[in-house]
């Protein structure tokens, strides 16, 4: 007799900060040391795909990540299975018809359409896949509040790939994390007009993990607590009211300010933590010149923990973006892509100084285009076969 093999599965988007969330106050329940804000990517661009499935057949705990079997021992993955299943035994217990999923194994089968681990945030939406998957496996009644706090566990940005649209983590206070989770600020429909471009510079997996970086600077960066205590606490009001009011002159001007000041206390740390680099600062300098050219902000760049640019605009800047990057990066199949609203790119801005573009050219390998989307979506594909292991 074949023994059924329970299954759900999900979607779950990138999300990219413009507050940066950098320092853990407490590194086993992963609660931060100041609130963040991000913005969720649309999953035609970007998005891991995960299924989870239980059954009284299974013998273990196993996991696939990228056609790869990985181990399941990492505190934080069991932090995560841990809560999913005591909340899933809460419901057992008051609806004694269900199958006792809460005692069987589970298996994970997860897969990403862009590079793991290359600071392109796929901790956050995998870990946002997985907690989403498991919870509608269990069929859980917990809101995506709720279960951010689960996913903030597994990773912290990952509690905010549990919304669409424009999203903040509240660092919480209390010590047992139960007030440290992500909210929405507004949803994809209410500033629709968001785009990302994000630049590959290197699509290998970063030299410092986050993790490890930001603990370096939380014991040893002079300018990370004035960081902490005063200027993102203020920058969380002025950025959450730029967002509802879609006011992308302060937007922007507070994205490109947060990266920067993230890099400082990241390069003030002790021994220094690097993730810019030339074609980085490249990148940099192009953007601040768009923007004096235009007298606005045109586009905002942000960095996370890698060189990889993500530039944020809006769709009606977007003829003006697209020139000056086919001028810089002309060569990239990314253009394939954008072949449908070719007529709307302009020429490269006038001004420009071209002489960095041939180093560009040799750094950049991809360009990826997006903008706002969705949170996690409900999928009928499924990675699992009706015997439990990953699809061939
Ligand atoms: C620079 O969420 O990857 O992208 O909680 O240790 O897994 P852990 O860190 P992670 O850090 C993300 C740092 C960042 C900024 C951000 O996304 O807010």
């Amino acid at each position: 007799m074949t023994v059924k093999v329970y299954s759900a599965s999900t979607t779950a988007p990138v999300n990219i900060a413009t507050l940066k969330y950098w320092g853990k106050r407490d590194t086993k329940l992963n609660l931060p040391t100041n609130s963040s804000i991000s913005v969720t990517l649309s999953q035609d661009d970007l998005r891991t795909l995960t299924t989870a499935a239980a059954s009284e057949s299974f013998t273990s705990d196993r996991l696939w990540l990228n056609g790869q079997e990985e181990s399941v021992s990492s505190p934080r993955l069991l932090a995560c299975f841990k809560e999913l299943r005591a909340l899933r035994r809460s419901v057992e217990e008051s609806k004694s018809e269900l199958p006792p999923l809460s005692t069987y194994h589970i298996h994970i089968v997860s897969e990403n359409n862009f590079p793991t681990a290359a600071g392109l945030a796929s901790s956050a939406a995998g870990f946002a896949a997985l907690v989403r998957a498991i919870a509608d496996l269990y069929e859980l009644p917990q809101s995506p509040g709720e279960l951010s706090r689960i996913a903030r566990q597994g990773s912290g940005s990952a509690c905010r790939s549990l919304f669409g649209g424009y999203v903040a983590w509240e660092m919480g206070k209390e010590v047992d994390g139960s007030d440290s989770r992500a909210v929405q600020i507004a949803t994809e429909k209410d500033w629709p007009d968001m785009r990302a471009a994000i630049l590959v510079i290197s699509a290998a997996k970063k030299e410092t993990s986050s993790t490890t970086g930001m603990q370096t600077t939380v014991k040893t960066s002079t300018l990370f607590q004035f960081r902490a205590d005063v200027v993102v606490p203020e920058r969380f009001i002025e950025m959450s009211t730029a967002i509802v009011n879609k006011d992308f002159e302060t937007f922007g001007q507070l994205t490109m300010r947060d990266s920067n000041q993230f890099h400082a206390v990241c390069l003030d740390s002790s021994p220094p933590v690097f993730y810019l680099n030339d074609a980085s600062r490249l990148v940099i300098g192009i953007i601040e010149k768009l923007n004096s050219i235009y007298g606005r902000v045109v586009a905002a760049y942000t960095f996370d923990a890698g060189p990889n640019a993500v530039l944020y605009y809006l769709q009606q800047d977007e003829p003006i973006v697209l020139g000056l990057l086919k001028a810089a990066l002309p060569e990239l199949e990314s253009w394939t892509s954008k072949a449908s609203t070719a007529s709307a790119i302009a020429s490269c801005p006038e001004g420009i100084d071209h002489t960095s573009f041939d180093y560009l050219r040799n750094s950049v390998s991809r360009i990826i285009f997006s903008s706002v989307g969705t949170g996690p979506i409900p999928t009928e594909e499924s990675l699992i076969g009706t015997d439990g292991l990953p699809k061939v």
